[in-house]
This record gives C-alpha cells, sequence and structure tokens, in this order.
C-alpha cells in the first residue's frame, strides 16, 4: 500500500512509517479499577484459573513480540511482580498518576533505553478473552497496511463508554470520540475502539508528544493520535475484529462471571474437540493451565483447576475437584476433593475422598471413602479403603489399611512419620502413633494402637482380651 505523502504540521517527521518487524506491545493495567469493589486491582482478579491479566499477557507471548512493556500504577508491588511471573522479560513501567492512555504509552516508550522501531501495539490489561492469533493476526494487517495507526473495531449494541469511531463520507477513520466528549449523534455509532491499538513505532512517539489533555476528562487520550495522523495526511486503518467478546473487559464482578463462564465454554469446547467426554459442559469447569488426554471422560459437577493433568481413559466425577493434580490412564476418582496430589494409573479414588497435598496414591491404588490423605505416599496396588485419615505416611506396595485407621501424625507440637512395608495387613480401627514403622508382611488386630515399631512377619495387638460380665443389667452399681 502506497502511504500518502503530505506535509505534515507540529514538526511530525515525514518518513514517520516504517516496515521493520520490531514488534513493541504495551500492556496498559495502572487503572484501578473501582467498579469491582475491591480491595484485589482489577487486573489481577482470576478466571479460569489465571488473572485477566494473566491471560492478556499470554495472548501477547504468542505473539512472539521484540519486547513487552507493563504500564503498573495503582497497586504496583503486587501488579508488578505478578506481570514478571507472566512475563520475565518484560519491562514494568511505573505511572506515577493515571493521567490518561495517551500518558501512559508515554511513560512506556519513556522507560525503553531506546525508541522503539517498527510496529507497537497497545493492548489493555483488562481483556482476558483475547486470543494471540487475534492480536497477532491485527498486527500484521497493520504492518501490511502501512497506516501510521490501526484500530482494532467493534460493533456493538451497547456502545456507552466506548469510544466511538468517527468516519469520514469515503469511509475512512477521522477520529475516535470518547463517549463523554461525543455529540448526540456520535453516541449513536455502534463501531467502538475496542482499546487495542497498532502504531507506526515512529508516528506514535512523535504524536505522544503532541497529545493535550483538554477535553471532558482532563487526560490525555491515547485516542486523540487518530486525529493527529489525519491531520498528518497519514493514513488510519480499521480492523474489524470477529468475535467482540474477545475484547471486552469486566468492570464489575458481573461482567467478570460472565467474561468467566465465556472463558469456559471456550476451554470446555476445545477439549472436547480434542477427543474429551464431557457429560455436562455447563458444570464443567476446567482451567486454562488443564491438560487433558484423549479418551479421558468428565461426568457432571467437576472442576479441574490449576496446572491439573488428567491421562488417558481415567473418569472423574461426578462432583469433582481436582487442583494441580496428576491422575494416571484409565483411574477412576469419583466425588472428590484433592489439591497437588498424584493418583496412579488404574487407581480408584473416592467417593467423598479428601486428598491433600504431598499425596501420591500408586498403580491400582485404592483410595475409598470418607478417607482423608497428607503427605502420604501410597504404593502400587495398595488400599485404604474407609473412614481413615492418612497423614505423614510411607506405605508399601500390596498392602492394606483396615477400615477406621488413624495415622496419629501429631503429638502436639511436632509432626511425625509412620511407615508401612509392602504386604501388610492391618486390621480395623487402628491408631499408628508415630513415629513407627510397620515392617514387610506384618499384621496388626482389630482395634491396635501402635506405640512400637513391628518387625517384618510379624503380628501386633495392643487389646485386651476380651471381659465378659454375666447378667449386667440386673447387677447394682452403688
Ligand atoms: C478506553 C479508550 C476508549 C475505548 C475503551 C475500550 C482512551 C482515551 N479511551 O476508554 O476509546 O473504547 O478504552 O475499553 O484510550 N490506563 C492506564 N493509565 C491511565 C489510564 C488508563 O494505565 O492513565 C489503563 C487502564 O488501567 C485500562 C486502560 O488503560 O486498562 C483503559 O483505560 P480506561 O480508563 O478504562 O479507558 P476507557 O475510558 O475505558
Ligand atoms: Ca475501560
Amino acid at each position: 500500500m502506497v502511504r500518502p505523502a503530505a506535509r505534515l504540521p507540529d514538526g511530525l517527521a515525514s518518513d514517520a512509517v516504517s516496515t521493520s518487524s520490531d514488534l513493541t506491545v504495551i500492556v496498559l493495567a495502572a487503572g484501578g479499577g473501582t467498579r469491582m469493589k475491591s480491595k484485589t486491582m482489577k487486573v489481577l482478579h482470576r478466571i479460569g484459573g489465571r488473572s485477566m491479566i494473566g491471560h492478556v499477557l499470554t495472548a501477547v507471548q504468542e505473539t512472539q513480540p521484540t519486547r513487552i512493556v507493563a504500564v503498573i500504577g495503582t497497586q504496583r508491588e503486587q501488579v508488578g511482580p505478578h506481570v514478571l511471573e507472566h512475563a520475565p522479560d518484560a519491562v514494568l513501567a511505573v505511572q506515577e498518576t493515571q493521567d490518561g492512555t495517551g500518558h501512559a504509552v508515554r511513560v512506556a516508550i519513556e522507560s525503553l533505553e531506546a525508541q522503539p522501531a517498527g510496529t507497537v501495539v497497545v493492548v489493555t490489561g483488562d481483556t482476558p478473552l483475547l486470543r494471540g492469533e487475534s492480536l497477532a493476526a491485527f498486527a500484521a494487517a497493520h504492518s501490511e497496511s502501512g497506516a501510521a495507526v490501526s484500530i482494532l473495531t467493534g460493533t456493538v449494541e451497547k456502545p456507552f463508554g466506548y469510544g466511538r469511531i468517527v468516519r469520514n463520507s469515503s469511509g475512512g477513520v477521522d477520529a475516535i470520540v470518547e463517549e463523554k466528549d461525543a455529540t448526540e449523534a456520535q453516541r449513536e455509532i455502534a463501531e467502538i475502539n475496542s482499546g487495542i491499538l497498532a502504531f507506526d513505532a515512529a508516528f506514535l512517539c512523535e504524536a505522544l508528544a503532541g497529545l493535550t489533555n483538554d477535553n471532558a476528562n482532563g487526560e490525555y487520550y491515547l485516542t486523540d493520535t487518530v486525529k493527529l495522523a489525519r491531520a498528518a495526511g497519514l493514513e488510519v486503518a480499521a480492523h474489524q475484529v470477529d468475535d467482540v467478546r474477545e475484547t471486552e473487559g469486566a468492570n464489575d464482578r458481573a461482567q467478570l462471571a460472565a467474561l468467566g463462564r465465556i472463558l469456559n465454554d471456550r476451554i470446555v469446547t476445545r477439549w472436547m474437540k480434542e477427543g474429551v467426554t464431557i457429560v455436562d459442559p455447563a458444570t464443567t469447569w476446567i482451567d486454562a493451565d488443564v491438560d487433558l488426554e484423549r479418551d479421558v471422560t468428565i461426568l457432571p459437577g467437576v472442576q479441574l483447576l490449576g496446572a491439573t493433568k488428567v491421562d488417558e481413559d481415567a473418569v472423574i466425577g461426578p462432583d469433582t475437584t481436582l487442583e494441580d493434580c496428576e491422575v494416571g490412564a484409565g483411574a477412576r476418582v469419583v466425588r472428590t476433593h484433592a489439591q497437588l496430589a498424584v493418583i496412579g494409573m488404574e487407581a480408584t479414588v473416592g467417593p467423598f475422598s479428601y486428598l491433600r497435598p504431598g499425596t501420591v496414591l500408586g498403580a491400582a491404588g485404592k483410595i475409598g471413602a470418607f478417607v482423608e490423605t497428607k503427605n502420604a505416599q501410597i504404593g502400587n496396588r495398595s488400599k485404604v479403603p474407609h473412614l481413615s485419615y492418612v497423614g505423614d505416611a510411607e506405605i508399601g506396595e500390596d498392602s492394606n489399611i483396615g477400615a477406621g485407621t488413624i495415622f496419629a501424625n501429631y503429638d502436639g507440637t511436632n509432626k511425625h512419620r509412620t511407615t508401612i512395608g509392602n504386604r501388610t495387613k492391618t486390621g480395623s480401627n487402628n491408631t499408628f502413633i508415630a513415629p513407627v514403622t510397620i515392617g514387610d508382611d506384618a499384621m496388626t488386630g482389630g482395634g491396635t494402637t501402635v506405640r512400637g515399631d513391628v518387625p517384618d512377619g510379624a503380628l501386633a495387638v495392643s487389646a485386651g482380651p476380651l471381659r465378659i460380665i454375666e447378667d449386667h443389667r440386673n447387677r447394682k452399681h452403688s
């Protein structure tokens, strides 16, 4: 595309539009977001297992930019480190006072060692549905068009609050007019600025210096760069986003929940297309970083959270929450709450089991009904079938823990471990007073309280002999 050759006012350089592949992405996240009514800054609110800005940064990184600059201000002690968790190479630019999007971008540019070349894309930190491929396509369309500014626009039913796209009679974009500055007629315009803009870097750097704050908000509007480009005879391009939801922000909790639902639908649909059976998408919640293999089946009422990974043929649910768990192939997990647990292949868990961090269940093992485990390694084919607490324990292979067993791991001050060997069968209603070790091929009787070590092959019993007091009902107790 040929650039219009025109004289530039206010010293704007005529060679402003360059074609370098250098890509800078600026993420705006300095504003507080008062409508959340929260002590947590807006962009840190979470959906799909990530903060809103975490989703944005993930999409930004998919465009493989040369550099990322995040503009932070409100709660920067929290936002700054959080940005670096998601984008370790990002440059943090601090905007001390929130004087508008144009000011924020100027702060971003000034934080760089050298003025950027090529393309600068500006996104906001609160559009969690933005997809990397959409952003990359927009950036590519911008640099191919040779425009000084490109706007990602959307057409919405309720344009209130957005900057409106004002087009001229030949269809070109003349300006973006903000809600408060718009005339009655302009407020009717349904085409809006998504907030995502792309710039020729050299043009942007010069245009920022030309922004003023004589508008209804008293702010430096980034959107005024459009007028400056037009005045300089430079081209302004507008690209319609395919799915306006991708650029929607969440300003309050209701919008956050609505975006969370859309994001979840997207994730659930993706997994079904990858070969996962999801019986009830409406009650299945899957975080963005979860990984599922083919032929996993998810029954209704399941939440797969964090970095949970499920191998093929496993069946999860109904009514199960797994957070940061690994589930092996063919395992069965029913009505279970588990966090930071590893469930081996072909193992069974539940119903009504509570697996706390550090639980590792071996292949074909079992954690049954009303069992709580914590920091417990349970070997292959070993079983804890009923009503037990297994804390700080190591159980070998092919062992069985009797119903109603308590691993008494806490002496009131310190936690201690219980070790149980292979092929050992413990009786029902046992208490293991840790630290204690029970060897291989050992047994314990029902009701045993194990206070000392039990050697390999031994039987431990601690309950006294059964006493029968005849005719008790007619005896006097005085
Ligand atoms: C902005 C656009 C508007 C667009 C809308 C899309 C301007 C002037 N207006 O309006 O055309 O339709 O987004 O959502 O750009 N921010 C800073 N520092 C500031 C001001 C804002 O970092 O000084 C950040 C905010 O945290 C936010 C983003 O920039 O992430 C947008 O700011 P906001 O005040 O929400 O702009 P809008 O009025 O929504
Ligand atoms: Ca906004």
